[in-house]
């Protein structure tokens, strides 16, 4: 009734930005991101007759706060689909600098989902493992696997053809990704609370819902190319539009700080100079940083000489779940 399972986080190059349904996290538009091998979480579940209730010790620290509650919310869903209502101790390792305000999210409940259904005796296959794990995290879904990856909306109200799938390996193409970590961040409007006021406030929302679907065709062409320019700009674009739609809120909200602005800045001139680099942000004021291997001592100096920046982290194209 053990288990350990090891789950890497994901870029989105097209964003996931709004639900259709909350309780079970559908998506209002597919999206596609890029599994890094940079940051990832290695998580046990062991499942006790002995325990009254979950436990679950993050980087050694017992947790008693709302994300305890998710974990346990999750665990309800395993234990419902294995038919035992056993209660687990779980064990989680973040390599992901949780506190610089980087999401982990993705890869925690990607682990999660691993660990706890191998620990429980479930034997689900990679799409039935990304349905479960969407209810998690929605961004999570995606990084069952490596490499390029899309997170397919689906149509049915069950929620069971809203999972992802691989569209080329980690090995179809060697890109970079520099995650930008800045010194003093914090995260005041959670990726959650952040789509929903979107969707529920923000007249721009329409225009999100009209232009993405478009943005993961051709990004998709791109990829399949090896197009990096293209592959970089729509990226870009598609970042921006997220972003915009969370100024038309009401009340108003950005994720960004004024290092965020000067790290996109910085980019922008790299690429005046003639170095291919674009680059996307999450629900966070972190960016990242797309280039090619060639490019990599040039981009990490500049991005390292901005102030407020704390450390620039390079990853590759990383792999999916692996169980240890
Ligand atoms: C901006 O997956 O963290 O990073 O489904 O509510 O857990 P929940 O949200 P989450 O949202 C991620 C939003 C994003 C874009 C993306 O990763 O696609």
């Amino acid at each position: 009734m053990k288990a350990t399972a090891k789950a890497h986080t994901n870029i989105a190059l097209i964003k996931y930005w709004g639900k259709r349904n909350e309780p079970i996290i559908l998506p209002t538009n597919s999206n596609l991101s890029l599994t890094l091998d940079g940051f990832s979480t290695v998580t046990t579940v062991h499942f006790q007759e002995e325990l009254s209730s979950d436990e679950f010790i993050l980087n050694d620290k017992l947790i008693e706060d709302e994300a305890s509650k998710r974990v346990t919310g999750f665990l309800n869903k395993v234990r419902a689909m294995a038919g035992k209502d056993m209660y687990a101790r779980i064990h989680s390792l973040n390599h992901v600098p949780t506190a610089a305000g980087f999401a982990s999210s993705a890869s925690g409940f990607a682990a999660l989902a691993a660990a706890s259904t191998k620990a429980i005796g479930l034997e689900l296959n990679d799409t039935e493992l990304s349905i479960l794990t969407r209810q998690g995290s929605g961004s999570a879904c995606r990084s069952i696997y490596g490499g390029f990856v899309e997170w397919q909306m689906g149509e049915e109200e069950n929620g069971s053809d809203s999972y992802a799938v691989p569209i080329a390996s980690k090995d179809h193409w060697d890109i970079r990704v520099a995650a930008v970590v800045l010194s003093a961040t914090e995260k005041k409007v959670s990726s959650r609370d952040g789509m929903r006021r979107t969707v529920e406030t923000s007249p721009f929302y329409d225009g999100w819902l009209q232009q993405t679907p478009k943005d993961l065709e051709e990004i998709k062409t791109a990829i399949h190319d090896k197009d990096f320019e293209k592959t970089g700009s729509i990226a870009e674009v598609n970042c921006m539009r997220m972003h915009a739609t969370t100024l038309g809120a009401n009340p108003p909200f950005t994720y960004w700080q004024d290092t965020t602005m000067r790290v996109m800045q910085t980019v922008q001139q790299m690429r005046e100079e003639g170095i291919p680099a674009y680059f996307t942000i999450d629900a966070g004021p972190n960016v990242k940083v797309l280039y090619l291997p060639e490019d990599e001592r040039k981009v990490k100096q500049k991005l390292e000489q901005i102030a407020g920046v704390e450390d620039v982290i390079v990853s590759k194209p990383g792999k999916g779940i692996s169980y240890l």
